[in-house]
């Protein structure tokens, strides 16, 4: 019988996303037994697989690298301990397996010999019968050891299975892998699956977990320590453990904003970037041991120097804590944005609450995903492209309307996502007037550019919509939806100032 997979391995094996499996399964090009498939369907649906590298994971490489930065690609291989019992539990694998292919050679010997024994009791026509069964099971036997017979796809799962870990978390059964030094919270993080947790230091045992199967090892030490009772049943600190070999947890899962809690983090200004001169981009980094949990697409609220404070969508994934990300427009008058565009400087303290707001991702759903962003609407709708990017979600189409071009003030990260993706397009679009100020002939304007999106683009109207932008131009791109039928629950609209 064939070795089978799981979704998430096979994915990686093979370079492609889990989405592309699922659409493959649903068309029926592909076999799934209860989220796995055979090395056998996975080769036949992809016979180039066996080679080292794919265009495909060339690509998603560099897309994540593109969105999320360098970090992710730090540390491949996991420390030396960890290494050594992944290829310890390999290794014992192999042993067991060896075992069973002599007593498999040894019980051939038998059957060969007892044939024999049969053989010599039999008449001239049976023995030409047995002759001719002997020749075949030779033949079979000759066949399954030849060298050429190896799959190398079952060769690269093996190396896979010293670099990363799978986990399976229950009860959602979502699954992710654990890669370089990460710890099982932070590769869980990065995979866009928000675990429960708080410190990611083993003080607050927010991330307490409980392990299912599998082995873990400690890579900090934490002062807490898990009662006997607990330990004996598999509790244990997700943020404190790694996964040596595939393991499953039952751990909680934040399913909506009442699962975040409210946070209050004294951050510092690692950058302050000018896009243009009406647009920042501010970097802040929290400590290592109090990072902002929230989901994609919430705003946190910023104070700076003692007392000028505002309340911002988030312009960076969830998948990476510890680096917050915020777009600033510049509105002369506003204490809050003078202060940030004369005042602030690098290292200075940032005190950020949050996190707040309910536009976020449903992720349950099997829709395409449509992005409508206005100006600066692009801030929350580029930290909710990036969690889908995370969860590998399936087509992605943003469109990015600005009252001119200078606010269209990224497109070079719109522009690398649609280079680096095929599930990925990008239109741009200007409105030539101030989308913070919509009526009359100007909304007439930007209904009849809604208009032609739709319908040149029949899907449009299936998908999950997100609009984000200045109240008057995301109201009517609401309405606009709602109009064509659409219920309220796929069209989400953030209000962004
Ligand atoms: S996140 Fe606080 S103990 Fe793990």
């Amino acid at each position: 019988m064939s070795e089978m997979l799981s979704l998430s391995r096979a994915a990686k094996l093979v370079g492609v996303t889990r989405t592309e499996f699922q659409k493959k399964i649903r068309d029926g090009e592909m076999i799934s037994h209860d989220g796995m498939v055979s090395i056998e369907n996975l080769l036949s649906c992809y016979p180039d697989a066996q080679l080292d590298d794919t265009a495909e994971s060339r690509r998603v490489a560099q897309i994540k690298e593109r969105a999320f930065g360098k970090r992710v690609f730090e540390s491949v291989l996991p420390d030396a301990e960890v290494l050594a019992a992944r290829v310890t539990e390999l290794s014992r694998t192999l042993a067991i397996n060896q075992g069973q292919v002599q007593q498999f050679n040894a019980l051939l010997g038998k059957l060969w010999d007892k044939l024999a024994e049969v053989e010599s009791r039999l008449g001239t026509e049976s023995r030409a019968t047995m002759q001719e069964l002997k020749t075949w099971i030779k033949h079979e036997v000759e066949l399954a050891m030849e060298p050429g017979f190896i799959n190398p796809l079952a060769i690269k799962d093996a190396v896979l299975r010293i670099t990363t870990a799978q986990v399976t978390v229950l009860p959602g059964k979502q699954e992710f892998l654990v890669e370089g030094h990460d710890s099982l919270l932070e590769a869980a993080i990065r995979s866009g699956i928000p675990l429960n947790y708080g410190c990611s230091g083993g003080n607050c045992v927010l991330c307490k977990a409980r392990l299912v199967s599998g082995e873990v090892k400690k890579t900090r030490h934490h002062d807490f320590v898990i009662p006997e009772a607990e330990a004996s049943q598999g509790y244990i600190l997700l943020c404190s453990n790694t996964a040596i070999s595939d393991v499953v947890i039952e751990a909680a899962v934040a399913g909506s904003v009442q699962d975040i809690p409210f946070q209050e983090i004294s951050a510092r200004v690692k950058s302050i970037g000018h896009i243009n001169d009406d647009m920042l981009l501010l970097h802040l980094q929290t400590p290592r041991t109090q990072r902002l949990r929230f989901l994609a697409g919430q705003n946190a609220t910023l104070r700076v120097g003692g007392s000028f404070s505002a309340d911002l969508p988030i312009a960076s994934c969830p998948c990476d804590d510890r680096n917050v990300l915020f777009h600033i427009h510049r509105q002369s008058g506003n204490l809050f944005s003078d202060y940030v565009f004369e005042r602030l400087k690098e290292h200075d303290a940032v005190e950020m609450e949050g996190p707040h707001g309910e536009f976020i991702l449903h992720e349950k759903s099997q829709r395409p995903l449509y992005f409508l962003a206005f100006d600066g609407g692009f801030a929350p709708i580029k930290s909710l492209i990036e969690h889908a990017l995370s969860l590998e979600a399936g087509n992605i189409c943003l469109h990015w309307f600005g009252s001119s071009q200078k606010n269209i003030y990224l497109p070079k990260v719109a522009q690398a996502w649609r280079d680096a993706l095929d599930n990925f397009r990008y239109e741009e679009h200007i409105a030539g007037f101030d989308l913070r100020s919509v009526s009359g002939k100007r909304e007439e304007t930007l209904l009849r550019q809604l208009g032609n999106i739709s319908s040149g683009d029949p899907d449009l109207l299936q998908g999950e919509i997100y609009i984000a932008g200045p109240e008057d131009a995301a109201n009517i791109a609401e309405r606009f939806f709602l109009d064509k039928g659409l219920p309220k629950t796929r069209v989400a609209v953030a209000s962004v100032k």
